[in-house]
């Protein structure tokens, strides 16, 4: 048994409950044993029962659920900042993709890199994100986009959660783009997703999750609902990366589908936006790929008026988003999409646990959830938000075991 005492403030953050509820409690301590938490609450009222624990002091910092990364393109090879140069110079993300860069000189260099170099680049990225607070990564394949390649990402998911503390929850992208080869006989290669290897993944359990990108010029809403549909069928959650780039259609769609997430979004409907809310599919907002590829951001207030659940995530990839501070991500998302520090602070935690299954498990730190959290050098949420640095967390604990410290 061990207790974190001396917090600022502690932010519970249970699962229900208005966007902006964290319940905070002034003074406070928390209590866990094993990987889970007994007590969260007022150090004044901490049962004698705990008294005896092992004692750990928090600094005056403020306390949160560990954080949750719940959209990342974490394994990749190679770098794009090539086409940043040229985006700043005036040339747009499709323009890039339509010249054979983009998405597909990603699949390039990770087909020629091994298993190995892909583990090592993504476990040294997973250990920066643990320093920065956060506990749980979701990871998509995306960059093989063939049967040998896109295992080989997954399997690097695989080995990455045996071998380190952080959890990571691997998505099948296998519906990234149409690989080049395949691009005059595209229902071939949605056959093969559906037909071969979505099975495959699902049968061997190398992905939770199936996502789909639906765009002009990557998968039609057709398509996107055939893949997914094949994904359910074969036991698979869904989700979408819908309405980047333009209004395609794909939020309705993940409502329709009884999708756990879409992703991106910033061109849905209203209706859509009703459609999302009514099926309680998450909305994962990605500000850094807005600031990047300056795009509009999310309208969140729209979403969170209509009932919808926003979380907030990295979506960590070498083009429109080449930045895995979640931190950074945060701060874009009070400033540019206009939510609270407090409804930021659900999006990376509660909300973003829901938008990878993992709701009543993580993302509180309420008793009986796995003890996740970070402790942050900042009184409160606001001050957190509002003063960016390069780090602002001082420790950061996973399954009841301190895994970083400032
Ligand atoms: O989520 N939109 C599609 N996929 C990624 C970008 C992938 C890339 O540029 O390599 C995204 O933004
Ligand atoms: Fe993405």
């Amino acid at each position: 048994m061990q207790v974190l005492t001396n917090i600022s403030t502690l932010y519970r953050v249970p699962a229900d409950g208005a966007h902006d509820e964290v319940d905070a409690v002034n003074d406070a301590a928390v209590v866990w044993e094993g990987d889970t938490i007994r007590y969260a609450g007022p150090a004044s009222e901490l049962p004698r029962q705990f008294s005896e624990a092992q004692t750990f002091d928090a600094g005056g910092g403020c306390v949160v659920p560990g954080l949750i990364d719940c959209h990342t393109h974490l394994c990749f090879g190679g770098w794009r900042g090539d086409e940043f140069a040229a985006r700043l110079e005036g040339a747009s993300y499709q323009e890039i993709q339509a010249a054979g860069g983009g998405i597909n000189a990603t699949v390039r260099a990770t087909r020629e890199a091994d298993a190995s170099t892909l583990r090592e680049r993504a476990s040294r990225v997973l250990a920066d994100m643990a320093g920065l607070g956060v506990t749980t990564v979701e990871a998509k394949s995306g960059y093989g986009l063939d049967r040998d390649n896109e295992i080989k990402q997954l399997e690097v998911y695989r080995a990455l959660a045996a071998a380190q503390p952080i959890e990571i929850i691997p998505t099948f992208l296998g519906a990234h783009l149409v690989p080049v080869e395949y691009r005059d006989e595209r229902d071939d290669y949605v056959s093969l997703l559906c037909d071969s290897l979505i099975p495959e993944v699902a049968e061997r359990g190398l992905a939770r999750f199936c996502d789909a990108f639906i765009e002009d010029k990557a998968f039609s809403l057709d398509e996107g609902r055939r893949i997914l549909e094949s994904a359910r069928s074969n036991g698979l959650g869904v989700k979408i990366h819908a309405d980047q780039l333009s209004a395609g259609g794909g939020a309705g769609l993940a409502a329709e589908l009884g999708a756990v997430s879409a992703e991106h979004l910033e061109y849905a409907s209203d209706a859509d936006i009703r459609a999302m809310a009514a099926a309680d599919t998450v909305a994962v907002s990605l500000p850094i790929a807005s600031l990047y590829l300056r795009e509009p951001f999310l309208p969140a207030r729209k979403w969170i008026e209509a009932g919808a659940r926003v979380a907030v995530a990295t979506d960590f990839n070498p083009g429109s988003a080449p930045s895995y501070h979640l931190h950074l991500a945060m701060t874009l998302a009070a400033v540019h999409q206009r939510m609270s520090p407090a409804e930021v602070l659900r999006g990376v935690t509660s909300h973003a646990a829901r938008a990878i299954g993992m709701a009543g498990t993580h993302g509180s730190l309420m008793p009986g959830y796995r003890a996740d959290l970070a402790v942050i050098d900042a009184p409160d949420i606001n001050h957190w938000l509002y003063h960016f640095r390069p780090n602002a967390c001082r420790r950061t604990l996973k399954s009841g075991r301190w895994i970083a410290a400032a």
